[in-house]
Parts: C-alpha cells; sequence; structure tokens
C-alpha cells in the first residue's frame, strides 16, 4: 500500500514535494491552501486530483499517512502540531519554525505521537552532499575542526512588505531563510552541541529596490520591512569545534555563492554552488572538494557527482517517504533541528545584545 500525502500551502516548493514523493512510490492525494485558488492551480499543474481551502477538512476527509507544509515560516508549528495530533507524520518546509522554542514543541509532540517529523534541509541531499558525507563516514577527512557556512547574495531580497521581510512572519531575513548551509556544515560536523555565538546583523540596502532578486514576487506596499540584510557570526562548540557563517540576501559581493569549506585534521574539501547570475539555478556551477597532502605533495581532489538543478529538493522529498517506509535513514532528525534554531536564536540574540550568547 502506497503512502498517502497531503500537501498544506501551495508554495513554490509544492512540484518538487510532490515528484520527490511520487518518485519513492507515495500518492498526492490533495493540496489545501487558504487561497482556494492558488490550491486549484497547484493542483491542476501537478495533476493531483482534489483541493481544499481548509487544511482541517482536508484532514478530516481524505485518508491521509503524512502531510507537507510549504506555507510561511510562521505557520509552520501550528500547522505541524495539527497534524500530529490527527496522526500525521510530517515534511515540512526550511526553517523549522520560528525559533528554538517553537521547534523544540513540535519534536516532542512528534515523539509522543510516533510519528515523523522531518524538515526539508535540501541541500543534505545534493549529489556533492551525499558523496561528501560519505567521505567523511569513512574517515577520509578525520575530525572537522573549522568549517565556513556562507549563502550570501548581492541582490537577492525577496520582495519588499510580502511575508519572507516582515519578522513576525519570517522569523527574520537572510540568517533564517538562507539557514541552509550553516545547517550542512552542522551535520558534515556531526551535529556538535553549540557553546558560544557571537554575530552581528546589517540592515543597509533592506528597502532599496535595486538589491530585489529575480523571481518576481510581488511587493506590498502596505507591508512591513524589519529583518536584516547580511549577518556575519562565528560559533564554537562544546567539542572546540568552531564555526564562520556569513547569509545576506543583499550586501555587496561580487555573486551570489552557496557553500561550505571546512578543515579536518585528514583532508579539507568544500561544496559549493557559485551562481552565474544571482537566484537562478540554472546559472550556476557546482563543485565538490577534497584537499590533501600526500607524499610532500598538495593534492585537490575533485569528486565527480551529476548536476542536480534541484538542489536535492525532489532527492530530499523522496528520503522522507524513504524514512517512513524504514527504506532508507532520515536525512534529518528533529533534534539537530533544535540544535540549529538554538544557533539561529543565539545569533539574533547576540546581534541585539551586542555580546557573545552562552547557548
Ligand atoms: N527549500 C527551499 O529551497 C525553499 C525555497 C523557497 C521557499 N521555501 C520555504 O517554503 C515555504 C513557503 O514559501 P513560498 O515562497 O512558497 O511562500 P508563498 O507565499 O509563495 O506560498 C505559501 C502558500 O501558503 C499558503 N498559506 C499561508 N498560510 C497558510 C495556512 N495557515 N494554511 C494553509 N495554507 C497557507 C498561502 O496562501 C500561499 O499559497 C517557506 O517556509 C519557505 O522558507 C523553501
Amino acid at each position: 500500500m502506497s503512502i498517502k500525502i497531503g500537501i498544506i500551502g501551495a508554495g513554490g516548493m509544492a512540484g518538487y514535494h510532490i515528484a520527490g514523493f511520487r518518485q519513492a512510490g507515495a500518492e498526492v492525494v490533495a493540496v489545501a491552501d487558504l487561497n482556494g485558488e492558488a490550491a486549484a492551480r497547484t493542483a491542476a499543474k501537478n495533476n493531483v486530483l482534489r483541493t481544499y481551502n481548509s487544511v482541517a477538512r482536508m484532514l478530516k476527509n481524505e485518508k491521509l499517512d503524512a502531510v507537507s507544509i510549504i506555507t510561511p515560516n510562521k505557520f509552520h508549528k501550528p500547522l505541524a502540531l495539527q497534524a500530529l495530533a490527527a496522526k500525521k507524520h510530517v515534511f515540512c518546509e526550511k526553517p523549522p519554525a520560528l525559533s528554538a522554542a517553537e521547534i523544540s514543541l513540535m519534536a516532542t509532540t512528534a515523539a509522543k505521537a510516533r510519528r515523523t517529523l522531518m524538515f526539508n534541509f535540501n541541500n543534505r541531499a545534493r549529489p556533492e552532499s551525499y558523496a561528501m558525507m560519505e567521505y567523511i563516514r569513512k574517515g577520509a577527512v578525520g575530525r572537522i575542526n573549522s568549517a565556513q557556512a556562507l549563502w550570501i547574495r548581492r541582490t537577492g531580497i525577496p520582495g519588499f512588505g510580502g511575508w519572507f521581510t516582515t519578522k513576525s512572519l519570517s522569523g527574520g531575513g537572510p540568517v533564517i531563510d538562507l539557514l541552509h548551509m550553516i545547517d550542512l556544515a552542522l551535520y558534515f560536523m556531526e551535529y556538535p552541541d553549540p557553546e558560544w555565538v557571537l554575530a552581528q546583523t546589517f540592515n543597509d540596502f533592506i528597502s532599496d529596490k535595486a538589491f530585489k532578486g529575480p523571481w518576481g514576487i510581488p511587493d506590498n506596499a502596505k507591508g512591513v520591512t524589519n529583518v536584516e540584510s547580511a549577518a556575519h557570526g562565528f560559533v564554537r562548540f562544546k567539542t572546540g569545534q568552531v564555526l564562520f557563517l556569513r547569509n545576506s540576501w543583499a550586501e555587496l559581493n561580487k555573486r551570489e555563492e552557496v557553500s561550505v569549506t571546512f578543515q579536518g585534521t585528514k583532508a579539507g574539501g568544500m561544496v559549493r554552488r557559485l551562481f552565474g547570475r544571482d537566484g537562478l539555478d540554472d546559472t550556476s556551477l557546482d563543485t565538490c572538494e577534497l584537499y590533501v597532502q600526500e607524499h610532500g605533495r598538495s593534492v585537490n581532489r575533485e569528486i565527480v557527482v551529476p548536476a542536480d538543478p534541484t538542489m536535492g529538493r525532489i532527492r530530499s522529498a523522496m528520503n522522507f517517504v524513504l524514512a517512513i517506509e524504514g527504506r532508507e535513514a532520515p536525512l534529518n532528525t528533529p533534534d539537530q533541528s533544535v540544535k540549529l534554531m538554538k544557533i539561529i536564536d543565539a545569533i539574533y540574540a547576540s546581534a541585539k545584545s551586542r555580546k557573545p550568547i552562552k547557548v
């Protein structure tokens, strides 16, 4: 019997989720969105038969095993709790929630309900990340002492006055929106416990239309724009490992770069996507490399993997289904998301207080 899934929120990622669920053998039975027209559009585009403008009605009328949540960040927690109360497995878009307190509640609720709770950290499902993780797990890298996580854009503000730029709806700007590389670095480092965070956020250019991203998100003239445009920070872990991070939507960088670089005791390495034009995946170039010393020489190894323009988004959704069915290990766990969100909370707290934060 195939797993039956309902989509909540007809956001831009719905097509990837639906494709991934289907490739793993699941059935996507309905799309629910508060905006019934958006639900109908996404359902028609992806050949899903039924639509709802009420999540509660979809949960009541359909025999679902799982849901996937693709809504603005503020609604991740309440919708996940609603689905878990109805005994559904939950796949939720990133960020997990607005804060560590929210994701902690989601994690304990999922454990009590004995249901899978996973998040779309699709960058872990990129071919480069699968390959690098295999080298790390097989001991080729040694202990990762230090890593640098970057998701930096030059002109990549996702619209003005919409939910992305409204702190109460999004939780913040690029720190929380582009948290993927912080997550990927932690994943490579075996998710150590954070101890100290020192960070600074900036809000230059956040209202400057010249820094808008290329995705055609409608601006809302009456809306709020009260989030940061960039952040720089440093995390020390209880293990003695350290992480440097840079996230930006708008900053005077040469071009958009999405990368994790690390220095291990046996090898250094890098997983990177460089963009030709900010925000346009099809202009990008992916790299996966290891750096070693061999026989007195510096050797750079290029790990060749198949290209994946979807940045792991389809593979990540497949993993959710395969994990529920016990056919693959889950690519991420709620405990990891709790640690990640503690770091995100501490970045904002450090920027606000101008002090290092003990996590
Ligand atoms: N993993 C990735 O690469 C990636 C990329 C883009 C966005 N995202 C994430 O996807 C999520 C959605 O972002 P988006 O850009 O698609 O947003 P969007 O605004 O384009 O779409 C969100 C949809 O959710 C619906 N919605 C809002 N509240 C709802 C509720 N309570 N119940 C049901 N439907 C509701 C809206 O009507 C809208 O149709 C965000 O969490 C974002 O961070 C992830």
